[in-house]
């Protein structure tokens, strides 16, 4: 069992958990996940590392809100225990020297850029960092980033904070007038296709970090299946980072996108049996 140490709630259903897992922050290295469950019957999560605190033995996750299971880990408190927390899975982020780092994250992907960047400023990189969101409510970390860039940038689509449009707007004005060596990105998928869209147009080597469905974490499933360069790779044990030219977009997304009524209705029956925010308070 694992202790939620601390909670805080950084974003509108945006939360900040650290978790006790000694074996975990022992060896966590940028870029790698862990998988939850909450409890026996709980569906398996996967959440990349945000931060580790060696000495504390704190492992530190950051989720959105978004369907059943992460609704129901959102209810927990400081205090409570979560039953599994496997990691550190995947490879690590390849963290070098590059030159110009451009990183663009959307939304939570706030929160699973800040160990790259970090890594990535240690060793000399320049970095400019591009973060998307709906709208300002959904600004998350900003001091942590700010901390690890030379230059910030914040877009929000409905101009609440930042420059108003989308993340792309910003990186075009980037590419002109910097010399970048390489673009990370991270987020919703269809930010990440935008991305790989238009530096392929410039030969900008560019790395996406995906969040496709997982469940065992293993590569035995086959739930996160991908194609790049047109061989099958596994996203929990090859990735998450790819060449995000060479990957298959469409497969990306259609797979995505194949429980979306079940999931749909998981969150409804959840609901209605009194567990959302509202029915607690
Ligand atoms: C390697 C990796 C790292 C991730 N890191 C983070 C993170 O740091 N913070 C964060 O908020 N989210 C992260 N995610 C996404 C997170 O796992 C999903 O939001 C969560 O599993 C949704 O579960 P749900 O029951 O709340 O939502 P559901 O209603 O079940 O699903 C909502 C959407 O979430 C995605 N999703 C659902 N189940 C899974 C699953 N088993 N694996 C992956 N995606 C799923 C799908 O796009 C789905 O349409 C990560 C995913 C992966 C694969
Ligand atoms: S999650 Fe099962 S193969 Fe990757």
């Amino acid at each position: 069992m694992y202790k939620i140490v601390k909670k805080n709630e950084i974003g509108l259903r945006v939360h900040s958990y650290e978790i006790y897992a000694p074996e975990v922050a022992k060896s966590a290295k940028a870029g790698q996940f862990v998988i939850l469950r909450i409890d026996d019957k709980g569906e398996r999560i996967p959440l990349t590392i945000s931060g580790v605190s060696c000495q504390e033995s704190l492992v530190r996750i950051i989720f959105q809100e978004i369907g059943k299971s992460t609704s129901q880990l959102a209810l927990l408190n400081e205090g409570d225990y979560i039953k599994d927390f496997a990691g550190p899975l995947g490879h690590p982020a390849e963290v070098k020297k590059y030159g110009t780092v451009v990183a663009v994250a959307g939304g939570v992907g706030a929160a699973e850029v800040l160990p790259i960047i970090k890594g990535f400023k240690k060793i000399g990189n320049k970095i400019v960092t591009i973060l998307g969101a709906r709208n300002k409510d959904l600004i998350i970390l900003e001091d942590e980033l700010k901390q690890e860039s030379d230059t910030l940038f914040f877009v929000t689509n409905d101009g609440t904070y930042g420059t108003k449009g989308i993340v792309t707007d910003v990186l075009k004005d980037v590419m002109d007038k910097e010399n970048i060596n390489l673009v990370y990105t991270i987020g919703p998928i269809q930010m990440m296709k935008s991305v790989a869209e238009l530096t392929k147009g410039k030969c900008i080597k560019t790395i996406a970090s995906l969040n496709p469905i997982m469940l065992d974490g293993t590569g035995m499933c086959g739930a996160c299946r991908v194609t790049v360069d047109g061989k099958i790779k596994f996203a929990c044990v090859d990735g998450p980072e790819f060449d995000a030219h060479t990957l298959q977009w469409a497969e990306l997304v259609s797979r995505q996108n194949l429980f979306k009524n079940l999931e749909k209705i998981s969150l409804d029956n959840f609901r209605c049996n009194g567990n959302c925010k509202c029915h607690k308070n």
